[in-house]
């Protein structure tokens, strides 16, 4: 390889991209967010009115650069259509080959679900990020603009809550490189820790590796 591969795992809304684009930054580094592979397969098979639960193969085969930088695929229904197509072996295969070429010339950040257990098991470095649920909904909740002093903020903050819980046990229990901390991955709890901490740890810990 042409570089370090740094491997960025970690449940939904744990601060995983945040965290990969800064330390692809500070160590000059190409990054690649693996979700969106998946959320613009499940955006595919939505738009053909597909059930995202039915074999989407097809559309991981057919995936083109642009369909990655569609601006609607940020959307619940799209992250809950990404985690069904993740979960069928055949798409997650199509998608093997373009995630280890992305790395291949100068190495890479990646963040996702198998990247350090999985997709690249001998990465140089790999972090497992993690926070509570509560914690993570908090932060999506106000990422998406959400005021959390609103009238109806707690029964928004539980749904958002029920709705990462639900998509990380889907993510953590399917048969097919399942969410998982990589044995010799550097667990990172973000709850007490700001974006700019999460990073001077993760460089500490990548630094000792590189
Ligand atoms: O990280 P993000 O929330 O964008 O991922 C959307 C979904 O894509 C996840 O819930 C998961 O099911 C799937 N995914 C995966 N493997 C990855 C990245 C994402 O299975 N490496």
């Amino acid at each position: 390889r042409g570089g370090p591969v740094i491997a960025v795992d970690g449940p939904a809304a744990a601060g995983k991209g945040t965290l990969a684009r800064r330390l692809a930054e500070a160590l000059g580094l190409p990054y690649l967010d693996t979700g969106l592979l998946y959320r613009a397969v499940g955006r595919l098979a939505l738009d053909a009115g597909q059930d995202p639960a039915q074999p989407a193969e097809k559309f991981a085969q057919a995936l083109t650069p642009a369909d990655m930088q569609r601006k609607d695929l940020r959307t619940p229904d799209v992250a809950l259509a990404a985690s069904k197509v993740a979960a069928q072996p055949a798409v997650r295969a199509a998608l093997v080959d373009t995630q280890r070429r992305f790395a291949a010339e100068r190495g890479a950040v990646l963040d996702g679900r198998d990247i350090g257990t999985a997709i690249f098991p001998d990465a140089d470095v790999k972090l497992f990020i993690t926070a509570s649920p509560a914690t993570r909904a908090l932060r999506r909740f106000l990422q998406n603009g959400g005021d959390a002093t609103a009238a109806d903020a707690q029964t928004l903050l539980r749904d958002m809550e029920e709705a990462l819980s639900a998509r990380d046990r889907a993510d953590a229990s399917r048969d097919s490189a399942p969410m998982c901390v990589a044995d010799d991955a550097h667990v990172i709890e973000t709850d007490t820790l700001d974006a700019q901490a999460v990073l001077a740890e993760a460089l500490r810990f990548a630094r000792e590796r590189l």
